[in-house]
């Protein structure tokens, strides 16, 4: 009997930005779900230091946290030999193909991107070309690798949707070059919402350093955030619509426990706030202790991380070098090596 062939595996890519202090909330809602994605897929995860630089950074610490990035990705799971980690700007093929869909991109498209809309009112002083051309780099970033599917945030959904109308359309003028991507959102990414203002979305750049937790943060930290985290009126713990400190607490105390929310009510039932708050501190320490020290560990041997970082650009250029060169040839450049 025919053995059957092995069924391709699918391929996942994404990105974070090393732009500096990772909090529990890229960690629940993506750096951890895209470990559980490492087994079933061909993975590429990404530093993207290019988009980095749409605004200002200071050149030491940009290098600085694209190793710090590469520690805390490997630090939360994502295993180094079952995935291919790499930096966006050792592969330069990113930088490439990014010009080529600028000039498949309209204008109106990207004056449309509501996060070019943010930035450019938080950087008014700043409003550079390359912030403006930002999602046609992102959709090379996914282009290059044929990604099947895309873990990002709700944020990045219409950056998502840009790249398979641009992939749609080369793909009508040439004929099938691209694999047109779909972006998800993994089911199991909690939404973690500020400790001091569960209406808004927990984010490193809030000003209020107890609105966020980092990855990094000691234990004594972690805990007493947790013990200041805002909460609702009443003194229940139980989930309700007009509760957001809650609801947020009892989220964040399930991702980090694998309890469900019955649960966490039943066993927080005839307890009051500070019980409950001390328990999320306490549980979501636990989960970071472990990937403190291994982050430590990593940092420590800069060596150790240079490897790697080799290791995933020639992975990332095999596979990038392949779809460039495609791409080159069905646009018209004239090329004098095969691939
Ligand atoms: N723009 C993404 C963010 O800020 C990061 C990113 C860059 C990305 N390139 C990507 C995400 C490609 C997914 C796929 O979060």
């Amino acid at each position: 009997m025919n053995a059957q062939p092995e069924e391709k595996k699918k391929t996942i890519l994404s990105a974070a930005q090393p732009s500096g202090i990772l909090t529990i909330g890229n960690y629940l809602g993506a750096i951890r779900n895209w470990a559980l994605l490492q087994e079933r897929y061909d993975c590429y995860f990404c530093v993207a230091d290019l988009h980095a630089i749409t605004v200002r950074q200071v050149p030491a610490d940009l290098r600085r946290r694209t190793y710090e990035t590469l520690a805390i990705y490997i630090a939360c799971g994502l295993d180094p030999e079952k995935n291919h980690l790499f930096v966006q700007s050792q592969v330069p093929e990113h930088a490439q193909l990014a010009w080529i869909l600028d000039c498949y991109t309209q204008f109106g498209e990207l004056s449309r991107m509501t996060q070019f809309k943010d930035k450019s009112q938080k950087h008014a002083d700043n409003i550079n070309a390359g912030l403006f051309t930002y999602p046609t780099l992102m959709a090379a970033d996914i282009l290059l690798y044929q990604a099947d599917l895309v873990p990002v945030g709700q944020d990045q959904m219409q950056h998502i949707e840009l790249t398979r109308d641009i992939a749609t359309r080369f793909n009508n003028i040439y004929g099938p070059t691209f694999t047109v991507p779909e972006g998800f959102i993994p089911k199991t990414g909690a939404r973690v919402m500020s400790l001091a203002d569960p209406t808004k979305k927990m984010s490193k750049s809030d000003e209020n350093p107890r609105a966020w937790v980092s990855i990094l943060d000691p234990r004594d930290v972690v805990i007493k955030k947790f013990r200041s985290a805002v909460t609702d009126s009443g003194c229940e713990v139980r989930r309700g619509e007009d509760k957001p400190g809650i609801n947020n607490l009892i989220a964040i105390y399930c991702a980090f426990t694998g309890k469900t929310p019955e649960d966490a009510e039943k066993e927080f039932e005839g307890k009051g706030y500070g019980d409950f708050k001390a328990a999320v501190g306490e549980a979501a320490a636990d989960a970071l202790d472990p990937i403190r020290t291994e982050y430590a560990r990593l940092t420590a041997d800069k060596g150790y991380l240079e490897a790697l970082m080799k290791q995933g650009k020639e992975a990332a250029q095999r596979r990038a070098g392949r779809t460039l060169f495609k791409v080159m040839r069905k646009v018209g450049f004239a090329q004098t090596d095969g691939k």
